[in-house]
C-alpha cells in the first residue's frame, strides 16, 4: 500500500559552498558554473520513492551570505532534515557548518537529522580531511557525505538517505 509521505528539508551552509547547486542536480539534474547567491531562500517540491512510499521532499534552500543569517530561523522551523554543507577546499566553511550543527540543535527542531555534506569533491585543492569531518559527524550523531554537485556524484546518496533515515510517523 502506498501512502503520501511529507519531509521538510533545509540546506544550510556558508555561501558559495554549493547549496542551490547540489539542490538543482538533485531535482533538475542541472548544474551551472555561474550560480547566482540565492537570495533570502528558495523552495522547491521533489518526489522520490522510498520502498513502498512516494515521499514528498519539501526543500528549503537557504543564503548563506551572513546578510541574511536572521532569517535563517524561519526556514528551518519544523525541518525534519538538514543538510549542513561546506566546501572541501575551505576550512572557514567546515567550521561555519559546526556553527550552523550548534544553531539548528539548540535553536532549531533538535530532534532534526542532520546530513554533514562536504561538497565540491572534484576540486584537488582539498583542505578539509575526511577522517577529520567523518570524526566530527559520528561524535555529533550526524549523517556524512562528500559529494560534487559539478560531477553528481553522491548527490542522490545525501538526499535519498538522509529521506530514508527520517522517522514516518
Ligand atoms: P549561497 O546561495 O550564497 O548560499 O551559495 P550556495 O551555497 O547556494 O552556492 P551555489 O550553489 O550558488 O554555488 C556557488 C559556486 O560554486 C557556483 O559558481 C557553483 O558553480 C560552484 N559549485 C557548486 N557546487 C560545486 C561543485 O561541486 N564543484 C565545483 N567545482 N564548483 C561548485
Amino acid at each position: 500500500t502506498q501512502s503520501l509521505l511529507q519531509f521538510k528539508l533545509v540546506l544550510l551552509g556558508d555561501s558559495a559552498v554549493g547549496k542551490t547547486s547540489l539542490v538543482l542536480r538533485f531535482c533538475k539534474d542541472q548544474y551551472s558554473e555561474q550560480q547566482e547567491p540565492t537570495i533570502g531562500c528558495s523552495f522547491i517540491n521533489h518526489n522520490v520513492e522510498i520502498g513502498e512510499n512516494e515521499v514528498k521532499l519539501q526543500i528549503w534552500d537557504t543564503a548563506g551570505q551572513e546578510r541574511f543569517h536572521s532569517l535563517a530561523p524561519m526556514y528551518y522551523r519544523g525541518a525534519k532534515g538538514a543538510l549542513i554543507v561546506y566546501d572541501i577546499s575551505s576550512l572557514e566553511s567546515f567550521e561555519k557548518a559546526k556553527d550552523w550543527v550548534k544553531e539548528l540543535r539548540y535553536q532549531g527542531n533538535p530532534k532534526a537529522k542532520i546530513a554533514l555534506v562536504g561538497n565540491k569533491l572534484d576540486l584537488n585543492s582539498k583542505k578539509v580531511d575526511i577522517e577529520v569531518a567523518q570524526n566530527y559527524a559520528t561524535k555529533a550523531g550526524l549523517l556524512f557525505y562528500e559529494t560534487s554537485a559539478k560531477t553528481g556524484m553522491g548527490v542522490q546518496e545525501v538526499f535519498l538517505g538522509l529521506a530514508q533515515s527520517l522517522p514516518k510517523e
